[in-house]
């Protein structure tokens, strides 16, 4: 598999090794600031068994995927490796093309060179579909993405489709759902504002905070994938959605309740660029497989914040470090921006009540 050291990767593979799906994984990582060995720690019994073995390296580098493959019977190629946020596709989008759309390109030609009896599977997004505010999508309707993450992750799923239909190679998708729980890095906003009110720090939310998300659990998502991987059929796209829709206001202000901490840290500050309204998916196709959402939001997010209160060792060097120069940049004008137009306000009330 590749890029297994990330969120739902990592999430994917010990699912997977411990439950004993698959006798061996070797996860192919470029380790981009997303990727974290410390996410497969835990794994270190099996990597001395041979059930798992890490590789790191670039997925676009041309040869490196089809060298793999040639090493060992491999049955399946499941593909998680992308550059996956969009507030920094915003800023620049280089290394998602490069990543999602070239990258996947060579995976792609890996596994059409290698013939059959090998299948992949790409692990694609929702957001390709673009927003949608009333009603859900379904996997034939046309794809609209409305930012360069969403975009590059559509083009990729344009290729694997035509090599599907060109050569016959053996591909698949899932379009997942907004993802949450444990090992999710704290750029996206649940752990983000989890661990920002850990430490009483302010919460950015994006314009009114109505923009509304289907919000997945990370072991849900790992096991919709893997039942599109084993009963579903070659050439299709299932979708992977919770049923679970939030407003971003609603998770933040939940997120406060769980941790007993108060309102007054939210802060509403200059939104996205072309902010996707709301997502939507219907999931019938990938039910009829036989797959559930198995974890309700209000219980999936008590989860996830215990983990987060739990785990300060694995975020703390992330937030102290490379994190806190991406924060600063992207977050701390808005903020004060934000904290400046609250202070007229009240000032203004001040005067409205002393006249
Ligand atoms: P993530 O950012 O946590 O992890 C991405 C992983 O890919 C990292 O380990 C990184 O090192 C690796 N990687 C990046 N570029 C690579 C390259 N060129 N070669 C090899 N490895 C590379 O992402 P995630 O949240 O775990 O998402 C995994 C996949 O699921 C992505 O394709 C994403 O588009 C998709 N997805 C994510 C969500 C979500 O809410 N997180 C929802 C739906 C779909
Ligand atoms: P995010 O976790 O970045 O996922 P995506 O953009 O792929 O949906 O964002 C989820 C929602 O939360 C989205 O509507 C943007 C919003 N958001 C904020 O309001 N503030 C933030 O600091 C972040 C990271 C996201």
């Amino acid at each position: 598999m590749i890029g297994g050291a990330g969120f739902i990767g990592s999430n994917f593979i010990r699912l997977v090794l411990r439950e004993k799906l698959a006798a061996h994984i070797t996860n192919l990582d470029k380790l981009t600031y997303a990727g974290n060995p410390a996410n497969l720690a835990d794994l270190e019994d099996l990597e001395t068994s041979g059930g798992y073995r890490f590789v790191q390296g670039d997925k676009a580098e041309p040869g490196l995927v089809a060298d793999l493959l040639g090493e060992d019977a491999y049955d399946a190629v499941v593909d998680f490796a992308a550059e996956s946020h969009v507030d920094r596709s915003i800023t620049d989008a280089d290394a998602f093309l490069q990543t999602n759309v070239n990258g996947t390109y060579q995976v792609l030609e890996a596994v059409r060179a290698h013939g059959q009896g090998l299948r992949l599977l790409y692990v694609s997004t929702d957001e390709v579909y673009g927003p949608i505010a009333e009603g859900s999508f379904s996997e034939t309707d046309r794809l609209s993405p409305g930012n360069p993450y969403s975009a590059s992750k559509a083009a990729a799923d344009l290729l694997v489709l035509s090599y599907a239909n060109t050569f016959g190679t053996p591909c698949m998708i899932t379009r997942g759902a907004n993802t949450y729980g444990p090992y999710q890095y704290p750029e996206k906003l649940i752990p983000l504002f989890i661990t920002n009110v850990i430490d009483n720090k302010p919460l950015p939310v994006y314009g009114d905070g109505c923009q509304v998300r289907d919000w997945l659990f990370v072991l849900d998502h790992a096991r919709g994938i893997w039942t599109a991987l084993t009963k579903g059929e070659i050439g299709q796209v299932y979708n992977l959605g919770a049923d679970q829709e939030r407003r971003n206001i609603e998770v933040t202000e939940r997120i406060l309740a769980i941790l007993e901490k108060p309102k007054n840290l939210i802060r509403h500050i200059e939104d996205r660029a072309g902010h996707d309204i709301r997502y939507s998916l219907n999931c019938e196709k990938l039910q009829a497989l036989g797959w559930r959402r198995t974890v309700d939001f209000e219980d999936g997010l008590e989860q996830t914040v215990a983990w987060y209160r739990e785990r300060e060792d694995w975020w703390r060097p992330i937030k102290d470090g490379s994190f806190r120069e991406y924060y600063e940049r992207h977050y701390a004008a808005r903020l004060l921006a934000a904290q400046e137009t609250a202070g007229d306000a009240s000032q203004e009330s001040a005067e409205g009540e002393a006249t």
